[in-house]
């Protein structure tokens, strides 16, 4: 358990049962009543918000460039960050559960860091395209705190780093196959569109993307070993597996959360059919400690993703890193003689990524911030839990660290196995999230879509109790609440 944050592993036999129990369940959403008034709160106290936004939708398809600000019923515009708040345009506070998406671990805008990357930006600028001392600082602090990472390179997003991982596994490996677990995300690449959110559901969401595209992309149901195994087995005639690529966690941050072994026995059946194991670590590498997911489970990966925390929330957030050998793939340089993997990216290791990455993980290990931020996951997690109690509801709260899930809609744990239920449930479900997000936001928390929450150390126990206050009050006019 190197450099580790979490206090517990959650029991997930138990977390299942609970969530098979929430989806059997019709929904129970907010009283019709109730959610008048959480859309009255957004025409009354979010008109700048409105008018920016509806004003974007000229020039911005959808009217928002990031997929977690498309907020129902309108998204909020953010004019200012700090600690554990944000306030939008309209001078409203909320408490960030968001927290970006998860790349922030000590606090919205935090200063230390903020501080050394205009210092670099005063003395070199942006960009240069030429080394930069803090390229080596940043990957020699990876391989201190992720030992596994003897090389690394830096790129611009999770999805790149996605891509480079697998085009190294291929070359490294000479095979072709890639597996992931169903409803697992690993970023919007061509060959990892495939069975996004929920398992089963292949290209759904690959609209233009060409078939040949996911053509070697394979799924197995969430935490099924014989299945993976089977799948492997099959590949030997077809091509060979060049990887398996887990969120280490679980699919969608751990939201089918994963057996506490299940990473340590896909190793073994990675190394057993010569395949490579890639943890993709771009939501828990840092946030669930130092050492990363796979210092928590004590898995040595061959290639780690990371993204996120890795520039503590700065941009061009991406990188991959393992094993010597298989990072050779991608010694870089112009021209070359074939055998190279090639990754490119005109910003990639900018000189700001790095020192913002260098003095983001030094602070994060200086001040513990991972470990507060679990804390504070828990702390939230035992509140909800408790709330749901009290007021009889069916919802699952549970925490991995700092990733807190409070499934109210169990939109995510449908599946292709039961089709019809898929097709009758699936839109239903969603706008519930949706609500939910829209009756936080109103009471002044912004969530992730409504059911996921990312704690930071800015989160103190005042904080994580005026928010316990706030949720209360938004899971009090449920239908259903006693
Ligand atoms: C597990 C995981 N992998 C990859 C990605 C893609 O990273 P990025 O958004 O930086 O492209 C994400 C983004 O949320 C992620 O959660």
């Amino acid at each position: 358990m190197t450099g580790c944050a979490m206090s517990e592993w959650p029991d997930t036999d138990e977390i299942y049962r609970r969530l098979k129990a929430l989806i059997k369940e019709p929904l129970h959403p907010i009283r019709r009543e109730r959610m008048q008034e959480v859309l009255c709160y957004f025409d009354e106290k979010c008109t700048r918000s409105r008018a920016l936004t509806d004003k974007a939708r000229e020039y911005i398809p959808g009217g928002v460039q990031h997929n977690l600000a498309f907020n129902y019923p309108f998204p909020l515009a953010v004019e200012k960050a700090e600690g554990a708040y944000l306030w939008d345009v309209d001078g409203n506070r909320y408490i960030d559960f968001l927290q970006a998406g998860g790349p922030i671990v000590l606090g919205n805008n935090y200063a230390p860091v903020r501080e050394k990357v205009i210092e670099t930006l005063l003395s070199s600028g942006p960009v240069t395209g030429l080394f930069h001392e803090y390229e080596l600082k940043l990957a020699e602090l990876i391989h201190r705190f992720v030992p596994s990472v003897e090389m690394f390179r830096m790129l611009g997003s999770g999805t790149e780093a996605v891509m480079a991982a697998i085009r190294a596994a291929r070359a490294f490996t000479g095979k072709v196959k890639v597996i992931k677990a169903g409803g697992a995300y690993h970023g919007w690449s061509d060959s990892m569109v495939y069975s996004l959110h929920i398992p089963g559901t292949r290209r759904r969401e690959a609209t233009g993307i060409p078939r040949g595209a996911s053509r070697h992309t394979q799924e197995f149901y969430p935490h099924d070993l014989g299945a993976l195994r089977r799948l492997m087995q099959r590949n030997r005639l077809r091509g060979g597996t060049a990887a398996v690529i887990l969120e280490p966690v679980g699919p969608e941050s751990g939201t089918r959360p994963v057996p506490r072994d299940f990473n340590r026995q896909v190793r073994q059946v990675c190394d057993e059919f010569g395949a490579l194991l890639i943890l993709d670590e771009v939501v828990t590498g840092f946030r669930l400690g130092m050492g990363g997911a796979q210092g928590y489970f004590g898995v040595t990966p061959d290639l780690t993703v990371f993204g996120k925390c890795i520039t503590g929330g700065f941009p061009m957030a991406g990188g991959v890193g393992g094993r010597r050998e298989v990072m050779m793939r991608f010694a870089a340089g112009i021209g070359g003689t074939g055998e190279r993997a090639y990754v490119g990216g005109t910003l990639s290791a900018n000189p700001l990524s790095c020192v913002a990455g260098v003095h983001a993980l030094l602070e994060m290990e200086r001040t513990n911030a991972p470990a507060l931020a679990a804390k504070a996951g828990d702390r939230l997690t035992r509140g909800l839990e408790g709330m749901i109690d009290r007021l009889g509801l069916p919802f699952v709260a549970y925490n991995q660290g700092s990733i807190v899930h409070l499934e109210t809609s169990g939109v995510m744990l449908l599946d292709l196995r039961n089709p019809v239920k898929l097709m009758r449930e699936l839109k239903p479900r969603k706008h519930m999230m949706e609500e939910m997000g829209a009756a936080y936001m109103a009471q002044g928390i912004v969530t992730l879509a409504g059911s996921r929450m990312y704690t930071s150390m800015a989160d103190t126990d005042e904080v994580i109790d005026d928010s316990r206050d706030r949720f209360e009050t938004v899971l009090s006019t449920m239908e259903g609440a006693g």
